[in-house]
């Protein structure tokens, strides 16, 4: 909506209360249409239009500035101390079970409790009618709201459950927070009405990509990162001026209220409708059921995909339904009896270390892993750890024979997170990373101030095989059943010294193979023939160059356009290259300095491999600017565009795929709307993708993004 159009919506009035008036309601809905229904109408832009009018007419006219008025919304004086706050109704806390048959017990348990209170004819007819609804468990911070006549009047943290803080004026910066309800015109589910007086429960928490972009910033400017998720929102909503609580990209999610019925819904289920009617957003992954077998079932699916969502969750609620059955069930002191957390079993354990192994990667680098006396946790056995490097092991001082904690978190390979000291046997040793490589016993070095640790030869078979796997990548040169194996057997047979030997197998050198018929044999062989022809930046990308990854790789082709071009550059002329700092220069140069390199270079070319970009022309001359840079900007071929990213791609980080977009114009955002220009997705991508698809928005994988970006890089 541009901003002409917008007398449409918002008639120009010369009286300026009604005309404010008129922005709120407005600026509520978008509101609204943002944060609780995630169909955003209008662009940022457009929204911060009718902000900035409104803050126009309040700053010219302190008269019609209304408690409710959102432009409250981004941040009042600085508090000395946060007031107490009397919880009228205690805040409990929930029951858990860590098992499905832990849930079927609690279901049990809510049976016989109301056969006790009702006699079990009435109960009998009860539990006919017993539906369960499910919500996610949010990991955030518990606050109570409490609108007065529909208008936001207060913020409460729980405190011990009776007593907590109050963090009215920090709250009220919440985006998603209404600070009046309803906060849209328009009916109410039947029946459903907002009394004077509400209390609405629910967690603050901060998503991951809000997360993950607080820390980055925290980063650059502080130096620090803040631990995780659940601190940084808890810390971001007790600070006490409020427009740093602002600044932080908080939001909220509601699931209760102590006294449902005031709303005029018999059940949670009508409840949190109406809840979100009236403009209090709840979880979209909300579900309600009449059999437990059917909760549990979502439930599992529902866990087994929690690592893809955008917050972090500590497990799944199972409220039973109906109020007057949650009445007849009650409390104890600490939870109600008719909830329950259903949590995956505890993510962390203790094992002891029986080896400390170093491997050795692509680059060289030497990576120390524990084999640790196999353990359960979370579900799966676990009986490797990786130990990251050097300064990893000394600090926690990590030795063989120790009995250590060792944490999985979702996915993740497990960590070991500290050593129970108490449990050390007498003659456990320090650790040492060897002097020597593990594998071709050549020596190692390590380069002060830097972490890693690197075998020093190049031959070293174990850097070959790793290289070869590198280089055979999808985002690399994308040869396709060259699978470890294979690779690691062609290694041992002496057939391939480098990764340019590839170029050089013949049939006869699969034949035998186990596995390998005539038709895969010329599979392997025609995948590797069509390798030749990559462009410059995916040879680049597989030469494995230490900080030539994707962006960087793309940023050189374009501005060199050949191998022997880039072997010739100076550091002057690298850094010369948007992206390029003196860090990679220094790698590029070292690298071309190696004898064993540009003999590579030299034998890839012979064998035919594509080492220049046809019709390249200098970035300088496209682009005229005379900068030589990679960034396309606003020009780039996603101008304009929104891009949301999900999953792990198989050869890109995250940043590598956001500098790629943003270089060539386009914008990444953090959730899927109707808006969205194209979802990348990659493995174990969760809702974003599951919404994409829903909302009909492009889904493209890291080639397709490849694509896109590659039409702005001359080749
Ligand atoms: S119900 C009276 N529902 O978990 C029932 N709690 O471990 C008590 N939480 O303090 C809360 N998501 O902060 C409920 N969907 C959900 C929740 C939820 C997160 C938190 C809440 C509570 C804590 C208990």
């Amino acid at each position: 909506m541009p901003s002409d159009d917008r007398s449409a919506v918002v008639p120009s009035s010369d009286d300026p209360s009604a005309r404010a008036e008129a922005l709120r309601r407005e600026i509520r809905r978008h509101s609204h249409l943002y944060y609780v229904r995630d169909a955003p109408e209008i662009s940022d832009a457009e929204y911060d239009a009718l902000f900035k009018a409104l803050q126009d007419i309040e700053a010219a006219h302190p008269d019609v500035v209304t408690p409710d008025t959102p432009t409250l919304a981004i941040g009042g004086p600085p508090v000395d101390a946060f007031g107490k706050v009397q919880h009228p109704h205690p805040m409990l806390s929930l029951d858990n079970a860590f098992s499905a048959e832990g849930v079927r017990t609690w279901g049990e348990r809510v049976l016989r409790r109301l056969a006790e209170v009702d006699g079990d004819a009435a109960a009998a007819a009860r539990a006919a009618s017993l539906a369960y609804v499910l919500e996610p468990k949010v990991d955030g911070v518990a606050v109570a709201l409490r609108y007065r006549d529909g208008v936001l009047v207060q913020g409460a943290t729980r405190g011990d459950g009776t007593l907590g803080e109050d963090i009215t004026a920090n709250v009220r910066t919440i985006r998603g927070v209404p600070l009046r309800v309803p906060a849209v015109d328009g009916p109410l589910p039947d029946g459903v009405a907002v009394p004077p007086d509400l209390e609405v429960r629910g967690e603050v928490y901060l998503p991951l990509d809000g997360f993950a972009a607080m820390n980055e910033r925290a980063l650059a400017v502080e130096g620090r990162t803040y631990a995780n998720p659940r601190n940084a929102a808890a810390g971001s909503l007790r600070q006490l001026d409020p427009t740093i609580t602002a600044s932080r990209p908080l939001r909220l999610i509601t699931y209760g209220v102590p006294d449902p019925h005031a709303l005029g819904v018999a059940s949670h289920w009508d409840l949190l409708n109406a809840l979100e009617a009236i403009g209090l957003p709840g979880n979209p992954d909300r579900r309600r059921f009449a059999d437990l077998d059917d909760a549990l079932a979502y439930a599992d699916a529902w866990l087994a995909r929690r690592a893809s969502l955008n917050y972090l969750a500590d497990g799944i609620v199972l409220k039973v339904d109906a109020l007057d059955l949650q009445d007849a069930l009650g409390s104890v002191s600490h939870h109600p009896r008719w909830a329950i957390a259903y949590k995956t079993a505890s993510e962390e354990a203790t094992t002891v270390v029986v080896a400390i192994n170093v491997n050795v990667g692509r680059t060289g680098k030497l990576v120390p892993h524990a084999t640790l006396a196999p353990v359960g946790i979370g579900g799966v056995t676990v009986s490797q750890a990786t130990l990251h490097n050097e300064d990893y092991v000394t600090e926690r001082d990590i030795r063989v024979g120790d009995t250590v904690l060792v944490k999985r978190a979702g996915e993740v390979i497990p960590q070991v997170i500290k050593v129970v000291p108490e449990l050390r046997p007498s003659d456990a040793l320090p650790w040492h990373m060897p002097d020597r490589c593990p594998v071709c016993g050549e020596p190692v070095t390590r380069t002060p101030g830097e972490a890693d640790t690197y075998c020093t030869n190049a031959a070293c078979p174990e850097q070959l095989v790793r290289h070869v796997e590198h280089f055979v990548a999808r985002g690399a040169m994308d040869i396709d059943g060259l699978g470890e194996k294979l690779v690691a057997q062609f290694v041992t047979d002496g057939l391939i010294a480098d990764v340019a030997d590839l170029y050089n197998l013949v049939p006869a050198d699969l034949e035998g193979r186990e596995g390998f018929a005539e038709k895969r044999i010329a599979n392997v062989i025609a995948a590797v023939d069509a390798s030749r022809h990559r462009p410059l930046r995916r040879l680049l990308i597989g030469l494995g160059i230490r900080h030539v990854g994707s962006t960087v790789a793309a940023a050189l082709a374009g501005a060199f356009g050949s191998l022997d071009a880039l072997a010739g550059a100076d550091e002057t002329a690298l850094t010369a290259v948007d992206g390029v700092g003196p860090e990679i220069a220094a790698s590029v140069v070292a690298w071309f300095a190696v004898p064993r390199n540009r003999a590579l270079a030299q034998r890839l070319t012979a064998a035919g491999v594509r080492v220049a970009d046809p019709d390249w022309t200098p970035r300088a001359a496209v682009e005229g600017g005379g900068d030589g840079g990679a960034a396309n900007g606003a020009a780039g071929p996603l101008a304009g565009k929104k891009l949301v990213l999900t999953g792990t791609l198989p050869t890109m980080t995250r940043e590598e795929a956001a500098a790629r977009i943003e270089a060539a114009g386009g914008k990444v955002v953090g959730s899927v709307s109707a808006k969205t220009d194209y979802v990348v997705a990659g493995e174990a991508a969760g809702s974003k993708l599951a919404k994409a698809q829903a909302l009909g928005v492009a889904v493209i994988d890291e080639a397709g993004l490849i694509d896109l970006v590659g039409t702005g890089i001359p080749m």
